[in-house]
């Protein structure tokens, strides 16, 4: 594994190696043991969307594991002003350790790869958003035990989410149903990929999809990059909701998710988010985690 681009590009094997190491550093953390894997290491992070978690997380998990982290505003490096992708990376490939990006375009991502000489973890495109669902799956491990027999539920826009929730759950062997209206499916290479390779159900149907799931996992209408569809996506969604009536469709120890940040009466009800915040919490707790282990498996 030399970078972290997207899910689809691991191996089952290197998905459960990353969730064991970051449970043993999890473990580590809290008991206080040292774990400076990355003494010395710098990581540069590029941000051209905001971020409240993904930025925290890698700079606290840098900080933790001995090495340093750098934000980098798209808008103030030259990238903003048009120097093009394949020139900023070989400079700051001369300077870094590695790199953290969030952008739009996943072919931004697979640029930075092509022509750095350095790892590049990809923090979140318009396409995927791998680090998200490598702590989403660490999450749901630590409450099922296993991912054994379980059935992941989305309820919402096919958007970088669920292309992620995905490849991830069917290559843990899961069964994955999306709930979402039709024009909002994810993206088809998504799809004719998890057909082949497990199981996956697409639907417009919220009550098929929730039916006896084990985790129900839902995300904001509109994405970054997409608020002036806001409106229109508020009337296309109105009836994806997470409450209380889905989540009586769902097993009764049914785990709810979401990658935060949630809008409240919109894709959950407050009352399905508090009654779930414990492992909501975890599940943004475990980002650290999870980062920290992608950060020692890529550039130690
Ligand atoms: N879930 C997530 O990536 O959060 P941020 O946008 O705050 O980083
Ligand atoms: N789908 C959301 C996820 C945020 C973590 C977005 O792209 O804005």
């Amino acid at each position: 594994m030399k970078h972290l681009l997207k899910l689809a590009d691991l191996t089952a094997e290197e998905i459960l190696s990353i969730l064991n190491l970051a449970d043993q550093l999890k473990y580590e953390r809290k008991n206080n043991i040292e774990h400076h894997h990355l003494k010395g290491k710098q990581l540069g992070m590029i941000f051209q969307k905001s971020s409240t978690r993904t930025r925290v997380s890698f700079e606290v998990g840098m900080n933790e594991l001995g090495g340093n982290a750098l934000f980098l505003s798209g808008n103030d490096l030259q990238i903003g002003r048009g120097e093009p992708i394949k020139d900023t990376v070989r400079v700051l490939s001369r300077y870094l350790d590695g790199i953290m990006i969030r952008t739009f375009k996943q072919s931004d991502v697979e640029e930075l790869a092509q022509y750095g000489s350095i790892p590049i973890i990809n923090g979140l495109t318009d396409y995927c958003h791998p680090c998200q669902v490598l702590a989403d799956l660490m999450t749901i491990r630590e409450y099922k035990g296993s991912f054994k027999g379980l059935k992941l539920c989305f309820i919402g826009d096919g958007n970088n989410m669920a292309n992620s929730l995905i490849v991830g759950g069917i290559k843990m062997g899961m069964d994955v149903a999306i709930a979402c209206p039709d024009g909002y499916r994810p993206d088809r290479d998504v799809c004719d990929w998890a057909e082949k390779n497990g199981n996956l159900l697409v639907t417009s149907d919220i009550a098929a999809a929730a039916r006896d799931a084990d985790a129900v996992y839902t995300d904001v209408w509109a994405s970054m990059g997409q608020e002036a569809e806001k409106a229109e996506r508020e009337k296309v969604f109105k009836n994806y909701c997470v409450d209380q009536k889905v989540m009586s469709l769902a097993k009764p120890d049914a785990l709810v998710l979401h990658c935060l940040p949630a809008h409240r009466g919109e894709e959950i009800t407050d009352a399905v988010f508090e009654a779930h915040a414990q492992e909501i919490f975890d599940e943004a707790e475990n980002r650290l985690h999870a980062q920290k282990a992608v950060l020692v498996k890529l550039l130690k």
